[in-house]
């Protein structure tokens, strides 16, 4: 059990880092909170109108998915699994930001990649293809969420499964606002390309 909550408390404390953020304010582009969706993820800072530091923030927060699970993934499969779980909950419900983070996309896709990489694989696959037909960054993570988890079940089952599916449900429950605003046809498009 020590070794669980030491797993879940080191992916927490790495997830809980708002790279988002730091790197905004850093760049003086302003704070996300009060901009486009007031998100702290890539997605947002792509708003601003910089992709290297959108570029720069998807890959650390990726990064902070995947080094957790491996680092704790050396103790057994079982810590790596709950360090993910702990890196994507902290990337969500940070302290330092009182318990209000990101919705858990890029950490996810890390988590992934440090767990199952075909995983990470299919979703950012099914992200993109799902992004270049409607540009709504939103509903690319819910569709690939939702098929990652569909495949993690038929593929893997086990507990990797149940955390895959506990968190796509998540990653719905923290899009709740995007869906209503996809929903009335009021969601904001992303440009990828120029
Ligand atoms: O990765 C988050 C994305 O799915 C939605 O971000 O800023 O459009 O709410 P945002």
């Amino acid at each position: 059990l020590t070794a669980t909550l030491v797993a879940l408390a080191f992916g927490y404390l790495c997830g809980s880092i708002p790279f988002g953020l730091i790197f905004a304010r850093l760049f003086r582009l302003g704070d996300l909170r009060q901009m486009g969706s007031g998100n702290i993820g890539a997605t947002n800072v792509l708003r601003t109108g910089s992709k290297p530091v959108a570029a720069a923030t998807l890959l650390c927060d990726v990064l902070k998915g995947v080094v957790p699970v491996l680092v704790a993934s050396q103790w057994h499969e079982a810590a790596g699994i709950v360090a993910g779980l702990g890196a994507f909950l902290g990337h969500i419900f940070p302290v330092w930001l009182r318990f209000r983070g990101g919705k858990g996309v890029a950490t996810l896709i890390g988590v992934f990649l440090g767990l199952a990489w075909p995983l990470a694989l299919a979703f950012l696959a099914i992200w993109l293809l799902v992004a270049v037909a409607t540009r709504y960054s939103s509903l690319s993570a819910l569709v690939a969420s939702t098929l990652t988890a569909l495949g993690a079940v038929v593929f893997h089952g086990g507990w990797l499964a149940v955390a895959v599916v506990a968190m796509a449900v998540i990653v719905f429950f923290t899009h709740r606002a995007n869906i209503v605003r996809l929903a009335r046809g009021e969601e904001t498009r992303i440009s990828l390309g120029r």
